[in-house]
């Protein structure tokens, strides 16, 4: 076969190609998550009483409803007409982004649609903490400051803030656990600089803390 007919097949080939096989579609850059129920769960007091860490976690992925639902807990939009959240923030800021790791790869949790945009389809548990047990639990939330919506605050106050936003989000994971029979630990000892930049975050966007999430082991 000639160069032109070569080209002239390949060109062929291309133009019979539906669109979504030449480009990675939208639907597979997002995925969806189906609405929480809002009446399922143990009390609060229960899950109060109940809320601790665990760092030995069964190797079975959590189903869509749950993460759907702990994600929300986390820091889901609460007030539709404002957008407001389920975590308190300075100022309203909402500077912290609920980045997920599950085997399937980096997910940023978006609020707005109640989704996960896919951000690396890379498996990267192993890189969010210094201990052994994330790298084999099914799920490892990592929350990023994004400091570019904190302008003008100086530095260490603005840190301090997103500390505190975090805290409210590890402890409303904590009682989604409780409530659902999960396991959760939140881990500091992450080696930072090695981790941001295999997600790939920019300079001013700071990974304040990490949590697992999975099933208890021995269940
Ligand atoms: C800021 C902070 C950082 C933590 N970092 C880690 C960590 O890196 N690894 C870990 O296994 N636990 C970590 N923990 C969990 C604590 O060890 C745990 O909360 C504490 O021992 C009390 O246990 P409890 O959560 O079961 O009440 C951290 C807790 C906090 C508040």
């Amino acid at each position: 076969m000639d160069r032109v007919k070569a080209i002239a097949l390949v060109l062929l080939a291309v133009c019979l190609c539906p669109p979504s096989a030449l480009f990675p579609a939208e639907e597979a850059q997002v995925r969806t998550l189906p609405d929480p129920r809002w009446d399922g769960g143990r009390t609060l007091m229960q899950a109060l009483k109940d809320r601790r860490s665990t760092r030995e976690f069964a190797p079975q992925s959590l189903p869509d409803q749950v993460l759907s639902e702990l994600l929300w807990a986390a820091y889901g939009v609460n007030r539709s007409d404002t957008g407001d959240r389920t975590a308190p923030s300075a100022h309203n800021r909402q500077e912290i982004d609920v980045y997920v790791t599950l085997r399937s790869g980096l997910y940023r949790y978006e609020t707005a649609t109640h989704s996960l945009r896919l951000v690396k389809a890379e498996d990267l548990p192993g890189l969010t903490g210094r201990q052994k047990f994330p790298a084999t639990a099914p799920m490892n939330l990592v929350y990023v400051a994004d400091f570019s919506r904190t302008l003008g605050v100086p530095p260490e106050a603005a840190i301090q803030a997103a500390s505190v936003s975090a805290g409210a989000i590890v402890q409303n994971v904590y009682l989604y656990c409780a409530s659902e029979g999960l396991g959760a630990v939140v881990r500091g000892w992450i080696d930072r600089p090695v981790l941001a930049k295999a997600m790939g975050l920019r300079e001013d966007q700071y990974i304040v803390i990490a949590q697992t999430v999975g099933y208890p082991a021995g269940q």
